[in-house]
């Protein structure tokens, strides 16, 4: 049964005790391992730029439902101008379709733009038609195709750029 206009909070990460819900929500939903040291290196950085998203019950309790990380740094070619990417998204497929992914998204764009973000970048791979159409529908453009190869296979992910 879908659950109609879900009553949607997000909420900046605030630390450990929200750590496991985070990589719950990565774990099981994206194709990428990470291990813990990648999580604390964005997590120590840039908390600020990690927001979950709760959905609640008719008791009033809470469940994290969705989640997004960032970083926001020096562009590599050493220029003035700051960056910022978006590492890591996921909804739980229960509550997709009701426009967490995007509240997710905004909300971090906001935050890296008010930190001084001239242009905001992301990987994602070129079959992931949800994330694609969602991305492309907030303004963000295909850049460039990757090739990368992990220890779990090769992925083709299109770069993009907002
Ligand atoms: C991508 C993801 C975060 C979207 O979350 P969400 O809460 O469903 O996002 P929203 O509800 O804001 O928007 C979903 C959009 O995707 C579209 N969509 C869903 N499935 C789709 C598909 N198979 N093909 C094309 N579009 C699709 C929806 O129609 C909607 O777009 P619309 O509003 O223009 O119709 C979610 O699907 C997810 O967690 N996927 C697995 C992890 C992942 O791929 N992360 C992104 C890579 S970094």
């Amino acid at each position: 049964m879908t659950t109609p206009n879900p009553k949607v909070s997000l909420r900046v990460y605030d630390g450990a005790p929200s750590l496991p819900d985070v990589m719950r929500l990565i774990e099981t939903e994206l194709s990428e391992p990470y291990n813990i040291y990648t999580y604390r290196y964005f997590l120590h950085q840039w908390p600020h730029l990690c927001f979950l998203a709760y959905v609640h019950d008719t008791q009033g309790k809470e469940t994290a439902v969705g989640v997004i990380i960032g970083r926001l740094d020096r562009h590599m070619r050493g220029a003035r101008l700051w960056r910022g990417y978006i590492a890591m998204l996921s909804v739980d497929p229960r509550w997709r379709g009701y426009g967490i992914g995007a509240q997710l998204i905004r909300r971090a764009v906001d935050e890296m733009v008010q930190g001084g973000a001239a242009e905001i970048v992301l990987e994602t791979e070129v079959d992931n038609a949800a994330a694609l159409r969602l991305y492309e529908r907030l303004g963000f453009l295909r850049e460039k195709r990757l090739y990368r190869f992990y220890l779990n296979g090769g992925r083709v992910l299109d770069g993009m750029i907002l």
